[in-house]
């Protein structure tokens, strides 16, 4: 492979790099859900965790690299530190992948040497060369990343690269790791790359950055202008403090803006041939199922994928698409897989209709998840005279949510109004099978119906976030509702849908108790995991 390649390969991260913002953690089940997506969204390599880790991570490594790691599905990566353990695990778990990357680094900046690694650089560049060469030992597909690169002096930079290349890296990645490069800096750091390290054409050029000054996609872009021909992003730009650079704004910027990056990558500027290998129309979809299963909400004015993005609220704007598109428009909606919301099914639809229809938005769900989305679906429509692509979507995202299920949402009950005492009954099912009643006076219903659940599960936490959403307009609309809560240094989310949203808001919260529960009975408790990750 040479760096000669003309166009761009798009590496995501959303299961390694973008699960570690806090509340964010999925499970096994819910990262192969997205790896999945991800596969059908046509990502070229999918970095599904961190082997060593923690044995979850392994196992999701494992499952992902098994289960998609197929003939014509994605390459599957897994993080390894230069260590021999860690690269010895991020082998095992890729076995069963077809592709496999081993994807290993060291940090290269003076202050992480002198800090966080205490090494010299002479200490640094031998184990970079030494783990690289181990990990070649492994597989052929091997990226090397010199942690903190864009604050790395570029001269130790360039005999790191040279070295790690030699000992068999295809892929050398620069990371802005602290968000704190700009645009040009960026692209002169690739063109000083390419420019100064002598076997540059052995390797591919990959980018990989944080969002700390808004910046990491305009980064990537001149980083593209200047030779990096993979770029590091996540769903959503989800991720570590501000995130990562977000993948559907760089694969959007790149298609809008076919013409003007044509010329860096070689090719005709009038070209339409698509830049990536992105099928743009599963970009709303993927948004929604990782905002869905992380408990990240998309704000509204989110560049691509926002509620707003594609919306026009001035007079002038509104006439103005009226009359042509193109006025204030610069890409369709439906280019990302937004749907008019039409009306498709009701409530005398049958099975075969909601197969049928979830099929074309491209759910592949097995008999078992169908049917439940199915019951689910009547139960709906028995409540919603006309279900919409969109509720479609939250029934089943709600559907194949894998929180684990400890405790149930038996019976829910307010009583409240404006001379009123809200006060809240509940029943949940227990892990044991157990039925548990309980009830609570609150500030407001679902104040008063978190109380009485906090009284059976009795796992005291704090509640940092409640938001509902509404999935259509109209009064009878399903309501979404996503919490985030924290217990010690931990935070867990829950997500649940439904048409009645106090209904939606006890199972949201039961499904981030749930999760904390989980980890509450895991053998390693969550601060050594966390304090693994990078
Ligand atoms: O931000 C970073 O530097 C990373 C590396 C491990 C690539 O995530
Ligand atoms: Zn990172």
């Amino acid at each position: 492979m040479t760096n000669k390649t003309d166009r761009i390969i798009i590496f995501d991260t959303t299961l390694r790099d973008g699960e570690q913002c806090p509340g964010a953690t999925l499970n096994i089940d819910e990262k192969l859900v997205i790896a999945k997506q991800l596969a059908r969204l046509g990502v070229d390599v999918i970095e599904a965790g961190f082997a060593f880790a923690s044995p979850g991570d392994f196992e999701a490594v494992k499952k992902i690299a098994e289960i998609v790691g197929t003939e014509n599905g994605p390459v599957v990566c897994s993080l390894a530190r230069a260590i021999k353990a860690d690269i010895e695990a991020a082998a095992e778990a890729l076995k069963p992948a077809v592709k496999g990357r081993i994807h290993t680094f060291i940090s290269t900046s003076d202050i992480h040497l002198e800090y966080q690694l205490r090494k010299s650089r002479a200490e640094v560049l031998a184990i970079a060369e030494e783990m690289v060469a181990y990990a070649k030992s492994f597989m052929t597909d091997v990226e090397f990343s010199p942690m903190d690169a864009a604050r790395t002096d570029p001269e130790f930079l360039y005999q790191v690269l040279e070295r790690a290349i030699a000992a068999g890296a295809t892929t050398v990645n620069i990371p802005d790791t602290v968000g704190y490069t700009t645009p040009s800096e960026f692209g002169a750091i690739i063109k000083g790359i390419i420019d100064n390290v002598p076997n540059i054409d052995q390797a591919i050029i990959s980018v990989h950055g944080h969002n700390d000054l808004g910046l990491a996609v305009a980064n990537f872009l001149e980083a593209v202008k200047n030779g990096a021909r993979q770029l590091e992003c996540t769903i959503n730009g989800i991720g570590e403090r501000a995130g990562n650079a977000s993948l559907e704004e760089l694969v959007m910027a790149l298609h809008v803006r076919r013409q003007y990056f044509n010329p860096y990558l070689g090719r005709p500027e009038e070209s339409q041939e698509s830049l990536t290998n992105i099928d743009t129309r599963q970009i709303y979809k993927t948004s929604r199922l990782v905002s869905n299963l992380t408990g990240m909400l998309v704000q509204p004015n989110k560049a691509i994928v926002g509620a707003n993005a594609f919306a026009h609220e001035s007079g002038i704007h509104q006439d103005g698409v009226l009359k042509n598109k193109l006025t204030y428009e610069i890409m369709d909606a439906q280019l990302i897989g937004l749907t008019d919301n039409q009306i498709v099914l009701g409530k005398h639809s049958g099975r075969n209709a909601f197969r049928t229809r979830l099929k074309e938005l491209g759910f592949e769900l097995s008999d078992t998840e169908l049917n439940k989305a199915f019951v689910r679906f009547k139960e709906v429509a028995d409540k919603k005279k006309e279900i919409s692509d969109w509720d479609l979507e939250a029934i089943v995202n709600d559907e194949i949510q894998q929180a684990p299920d400890l405790f149930r949402v038996e019976l829910v009950q307010v009583s409240c109004g404006s001379n009123a005492r809200p006060t809240a009954t509940v029943t949940l099912r227990t892990p044991d099978g157990e039925e548990l009643t309980d009830a609570a006076i609150g500030t407001g219903p679902v104040d008063a119906v978190y109380k009485a659940i906090n009284r059976v599960v009795n796992v005291p936490n704090q509640l940092i976030e409640f938001s509902v959403q509404s999935v259509t307009a109209g009064i009878d609309a399903i309501g979404e509702v996503t919490i985030r809560l924290r217990y010690e240094s931990k935070v867990f989310s829950g997500h649940a849908a439904n048409t009645d949203i106090i209904v939606a808001s006890a199972q949201a919260y039961v499904n981030a108790l749930n999760r904390l529960y989980a980890s509450l009975q895991t053998q390693q408790k969550p601060e050594e995991v966390t304090a693994q990750k990078v």
